[in-house]
């Protein structure tokens, strides 16, 4: 088996993660550059994954100036700076593994795609949901008509109260302008599911939603601009940092406030960093509850709800056929298949790939396997001197495609149009 060169850009929490795989797997993969400008990440990962020194740079463009130093290339920065180094990944003759949200503008997503196509690379999107026993296990019955045929579906993104506060009112994804609205930073990885499991293209988008809690009005008595202030409200609010940053856990999502995990440091990040933040004096302006109505060109319909407002960090999901239906809760690791005619339950117990990555139920690093086979079976047509074609052409595929995950992004971009615009949009407006 081939081992996949593979050069990083962006050392940060989701670039970290998959560059885990080789360490896990190296006879599929070697991490052979990375691009990073934090100069502890930077060094944590040469240090990581034994990198010299000159194979290590403090940015992205400086990586893709010299001569190409591996097969793929996985882009990791942050939301507004994907499309750059994506298309000069692809002109360089990289394949791409692209960190979702493909861009924060409708139109460099289609862009993407369409150079992607035309260099011949492989070039995926990380929808870990596809990846996921759940999903997979959702698709597999649906395929196989167990339910009859698919009319609709209502799926819930139950992001949490504390991960809404952590990612979308104190963190990175908190501000539309500087990231990107709600339903595409979170909620891409839903539409991509649902384009999956409904079968059909999406045509119609219709969405409302609002920032219901987290704004200074909604403060209770006594709040202080940061919790060590000395809140008054401290002990009855669920938000209060250091109930959720000085604690044994040290990894995610406390991993975020700080590069050094020890406890002075974590108590400084909250006196003078973003997770200290009152979740009531932020400058947020994502929305914490947005619900969406979807019809794909085959008839199916979907109901789908995000809501901060929420114990469990899960995704809940019915699906309703003419035979029977699905439940499940990804994060118990069940579904449960009901018949009409026989009144028949079936609970179907998922069993979680044992791949040394628990995170999305072991999905991240099922991508990552299927990426790096895509980028084998590529390399190994281009050494034959096949001409690979396009993206779409020869070997097996990957689960997800650059034009689905267009899709997928292009929905959310059209959720968010109808919310701000109150009216139901069409899907071509986009492609238009
Ligand atoms: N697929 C998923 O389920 C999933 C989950 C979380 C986050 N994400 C997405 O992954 C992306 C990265 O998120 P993260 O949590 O790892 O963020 P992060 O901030 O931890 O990592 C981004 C890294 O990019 C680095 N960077 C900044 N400028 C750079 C430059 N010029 N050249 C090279 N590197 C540069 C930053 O220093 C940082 O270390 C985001 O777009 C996010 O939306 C996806």
């Amino acid at each position: 088996m081939k081992t996949i060169k593979t050069a990083v850009i962006g050392a940060g929490g989701r670039g970290s993660l998959y560059a885990g795989y080789a360490l896990h797997y190296p006879h599929e993969m070697e991490i052979t550059a990375v691009a990073e400008p934090n100069p502890a990440r930077r060094e944590a990962f040469r240090q990581r994954h034994g990198l010299a020194p000159q194979a290590c740079y403090a940015d992205w463009r400086d990586l893709l100036a010299g001569p190409r130093c591996a097969d793929a290339l996985l882009v990791c920065t942050q939301d507004t700076m994907h499309y750059e180094p994506t298309i000069r990944a692809l002109e360089a003759g990289y394949h791409v593994l692209l960190e979702k949200p493909m861009s924060t503008v409708p139109a460099e997503c289609v862009d993407m795609g369409e150079r992607a196509k035309r260099h011949g690379a492989v070039f995926a999107i990380c929808h870990v949901l596809r990846y996921t026993v759940f999903f997979a296990t959702l698709k597999r019955l649906l395929d196989e008509g167990r339910i009859g045929q698919l009319v609709t579906i209502q799926h819930n993104e139950n992001v949490s109260y504390w991960h809404q506060a952590h990612s979308y009112v104190r963190g990175n994804w908190r501000n539309a302008a500087q990231s990107s609205p709600m339903i595409v930073a979170k909620c891409c990885h839903d539409m991509d599911a649902l384009l999956w499991l409904a079968g059909a293209d999406c045509e119609l988008v219709s969405s409302f939603g609002s920032l219901a809690h987290f704004r200074p009005e909604q403060a209770p008595a006594g709040a202080t601009a940061r919790c060590l202030d000395g809140c008054a409200a401290a002990d009855e609010c669920a938000y209060y940092a250091p109930r959720h940053y000085l604690t044994a856990n040290v990894g995610w999502p406390t991993a975020a406030i700080s590069d050094d995990p020890s406890y002075e440091a974590r108590l400084r990040a909250l006196r003078e960093g973003p997770y200290g933040r009152c979740v009531y004096a932020c400058d947020n302006d994502v929305v914490d509850h947005q619900v969406a109505s979807l019809q794909f060109a085959n008839g199916v319909t979907a109901a789908f709800t995000m809501s901060a407002f929420t114990y469990d960090n899960d995704r809940t999901i019915k699906l309703m056929g003419t035979k029977g239906e699905i439940r499940g809760a990804m994060g118990k690791g069940e579904l449960e298949i009901v018949e009409f005619a026989t009144g028949h339950r079936q609970t179907i117990a998922l069993r979680v790939p044992d791949n040394g990555q628990a995170g999305h139920g072991g999905g991240d690093f099922v991508l990552m396997a299927d990426f790096l086979r895509q980028v084998r079976e590529r390399v190994a047509r281009q050494e034959r001197g096949e001409s690979g074609g396009s993206a779409a052409g020869g070997g097996q595929g990957g689960r997800t495609s650059a034009d689905k995950s267009v899709q997928g992004h292009l929905m959310a971009f059209a959720a968010e149009r109808s919310r701000l615009e109150n009216r139901v949009v069409r899907l071509e407006e986009f492609y238009k």
